[in-house]
């Protein structure tokens, strides 16, 4: 079986739709036909400031979700970053091998940083990106499942493993990106020109999964659309109504073109509100077992830990095999 690997940050508490849609949902597909390996990525979160007794509590939130979505620890392997130490001492190699430019290029940090202030930004959010290489490259992933905006992550996560491969010999395979076309970019329903995040403009382009139903529906009513009124996919003429699209084709297996048919002739009104049902009864049994595995935080620490034990032993081998290509003495 080819294996995927991906993670998730645990800062955000709720998840968001773009998360679910853009990445989540294909994790959970994924587990059927690949070895898959899904980890909350803690150590990613300390590049900002954290509370700690939130971060901790977020972590747990963040598996609990997970599994809630459909992640069963029985066909893939779920753990947290910061229980594999090879992830830290592997992205130490890797930020030894990497170009103060080349790190310098990742548009992500440009936002991040320039949204906090030069003085603010750590090294740790700086070197960001090359952590993530040492993720996928200490389980030699295949393919790696994400939403639009880490693709540049993956092309640098490539770069890296044939850099180090050509100089040392061969040790890691080169993973490709796995980005559904679709959902690569889930929008924000109030700036349909921007994606859904959390650190949105307002609140109400945002939908969390675990916000009070009522409120999520609210939200999707009120979504900014345009001054037309047909009923069709366009992403350049019509983002907030093609949005809108795909968030319910992906929910209910529907294709875009059904939709069109169904809702010709009828008001973008319409829409929403069967729309907002749809979010609702996806997002009602979804808050319902996050809240089961909160409730059982043995059970859930349980998961983690044998997670992270299976990780460990792929994490491990990688690890050494590049210690040994590097030239690092081995400690008799
Ligand atoms: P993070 O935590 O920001 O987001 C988790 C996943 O959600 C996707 N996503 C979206 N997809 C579509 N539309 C959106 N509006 C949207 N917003 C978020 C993200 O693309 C991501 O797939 N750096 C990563 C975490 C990470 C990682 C890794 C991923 C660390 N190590 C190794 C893959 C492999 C991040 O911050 O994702």
């Amino acid at each position: 079986r080819p294996r995927v690997l991906s993670g998730i940050q645990p800062t955000a508490g709720s998840f968001h739709l773009g998360n679910y849609l853009g990445a989540v949902r294909q994790w959970v597909a994924l587990q059927e036909s690949h070895d898959a390996f899904y980890m909350v990525v803690d150590l990613h979160a300390i590049t900002v400031p954290q509370d700690p007794a939130g971060l901790r509590a977020n972590t747990r939130l963040a598996a609990a979700q997970l599994l809630a979505a459909g992640l069963d620890p029985d066909r893939c392997t779920l753990f947290v970053q910061s229980h594999v130490p090879e992830h830290a001492q592997l992205g130490w190699v890797m930020n030894c091998l990497t170009g103060f430019g080349e790190a310098s290029r990742m548009t992500q940090f440009k936002d991040k940083s320039a949204k906090q202030g030069s003085d603010r930004a750590t090294v740790g959010l700086f070197t960001y990106p090359i952590l993530q290489v040492a993720d996928i490259l200490l389980y030699q992933a295949n393919e790696v499942p994400v939403g639009e905006d880490q693709r540049q992550h993956i092309e640098l996560t490539r770069d890296l493993a044939e850099r180090f491969n050509g100089r040392f010999g061969d040790t890691f395979t080169i993973p490709a990106p796995y980005i559904l076309k679709e959902t690569a970019k889930i929008f924000d329903l109030q700036e349909p020109g921007i994606k859904m995040s959390k650190s949105a403009s307002t609140p109400k382009g945002l939908i969390n999964l675990l916000d009070e139903p009522k409120v999520t529906a609210k939200k999707i009513k009120s979504a900014v659309t345009d001054t037309d009124t047909v009923i069709r996919y366009d992403a350049v003429e019509k983002p907030g109504v093609s949005n809108l699209l795909t968030i319910y084709s992906t929910l209910t297996g529907e294709t875009v073109a059904e939709l069109e048919k169904r809702y010709e002739g009828k008001m973008y009104g319409a829409l929403k509100t069967d729309l907002a049902e749809v979010v609702v009864d996806f997002v009602t049994p979804f808050r319902t077992r996050t809240q089961e595995y909160l409730d059982d935080p043995e059970t859930l620490d349980s998961i983690l830990a044998k997670g992270a034990e299976k990780a460990r032993t792929v994490a491990a081998e990688t690890l050494a095999q590049t210690y040994e290509k590097v030239g690092l003495l081995p400690a008799k």
